[in-house]
């Protein structure tokens, strides 16, 4: 019998209609859109003003766009899997909070916190489920509302950070098609670099946490930026070779999209030229487990059955880990 494979069939997403750009973020905090630009590559994000509204608002939104693209009613839906570092709240899971708004009744529903690298651990453990041939059609959501843990007098972090839900489903296949290999790692010891201290176990919510501003990002950006250079494009790499690829028959790299300079070193690595790189760091920052498939559906109308297509990324832990992946369809779903 040949081996059932994962593939994507369909790519969703939301992004908030508010732009808070670096003009504006230069009166909140001593910043310039020059430094910003040349330094990180962002020139503006999107925001989630709405009032009372977390991470699942758009995730929602992603998922209806997806179910509508593909055709697809959410009683068909048999497990949805949320990448997350900003849940609407420590529990329920946000994938049951968006599986509920939706209408998704037939599924089980779980969330993955792993930083940046959140969309491709739980792309790997979405496939899986798949891959066993239990289940058929899974969502995995990438959604962050990162503003709602971004401190906007910090300089250092806040034009880091945007808010985006994503969305994609995930079918059985038996052509050589799908994931075809991946490289998740961890190292625990990168958890003193990037991390949010307050609202945990650890440090429960109290006038003290606040005072001391510990509900925001943490982050040493040197040590992160060293760390994401080396080992992402290290990772990317290794996959490369270990499936006898060249960067001629790698259509796609799709990078996690925290600085510029470090897509631009990943793809320099794997000796790739910057025309196969998508890259909207530009217009949407740093949406932590959303980037690589607000890429995907950036670029969907581009993309074509049989593309040979690498996801990297980098994040909190630290975590990453890169994804080889053979495109399954042409062009748009809509
Ligand atoms: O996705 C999760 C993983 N995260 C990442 O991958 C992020 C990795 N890190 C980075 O991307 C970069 O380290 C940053 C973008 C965070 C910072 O860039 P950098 O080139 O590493 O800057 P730096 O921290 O070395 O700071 C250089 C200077 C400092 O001034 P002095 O000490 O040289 O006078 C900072 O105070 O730039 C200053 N600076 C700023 N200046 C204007 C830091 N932030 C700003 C700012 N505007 N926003």
């Amino acid at each position: 019998m040949s081996k059932i494979r994962a593939i994507i069939t369909g790519v969703g997403a939301f992004v908030p209609e508010y732009i808070l750009d670096n003009h504006e973020l230069s009166q909140m905090v001593d910043t310039s859109d020059e430094w910003i630009m040349s330094r990180v590559g962002i020139r503006e994000r999107h925001i989630l003003k709405e009032k009372g509204e977390g991470a699942s608002y758009m995730g929602e939104r992603a998922v209806n766009q997806l179910l509508a693209k593909t055709k697809t009613s959410p009683d068909e839906i048999d497990l949805v899997i949320c990448a997350t570092v900003t849940p609407d709240m420590p529990f329920p899971a946000t994938s049951s909070i968006i599986a509920d708004k939706v209408g998704i009744k037939n599924a089980f529903h779980f969330d993955i916190n792993a930083g940046c690298s959140g969309f491709i651990y739980t792309l790997i453990t979405a496939a899986k489920f798949v891959e066993s041939g239990q289940y058929k059609k899974v969502i995995v959501v990438g959604a962050e509302k990162m503003s709602a843990i971004t401190d906007y007098t910090d300089r250092t972090t806040c034009p880091l950070f945007g808010d985006a839900g994503t969305a994609v489903l995930l079918e059985p296949t038996t052509e050589e098609l799908g994931m075809m290999d991946y490289i998740a790692r961890s190292d625990g010891m990168g958890r003193k670099h990037l991390y949010m201290k307050g609202g945990g176990s650890c440090y429960p919510s109290s006038y003290e946490t606040v005072d001391n501003k510990m509900h925001y990002i943490y982050q040493e950006g040197q040590v992160v930026f060293k760390n994401a250079v080396s080992l992402m494009a290290d990772v990317s790499v290794e996959i490369m070779e270990r499936n006898n690829l060249t960067a001629k028959e790698l259509a796609w790299l799709v990078p996690h999209q925290a600085n510029l300079r470090i897509i631009d070193a990943t793809a320099n690595r794997m000796g790739l030229d910057p025309s196969k790189v998508m890259i909207n760091i530009e217009r949407y920052g740093n949406t932590t487990s959303a980037t690589i498939p607000l890429c995907l559906w950036e670029w969907e109308k581009q993309l074509k059955k049989g593309d040979n297509i690498i996801l990297s990324a980098f994040g909190a832990g630290f975590t990453w880990g890169t994804i080889y992946l053979k495109w399954a369809y042409d062009g748009d779903k809509i």
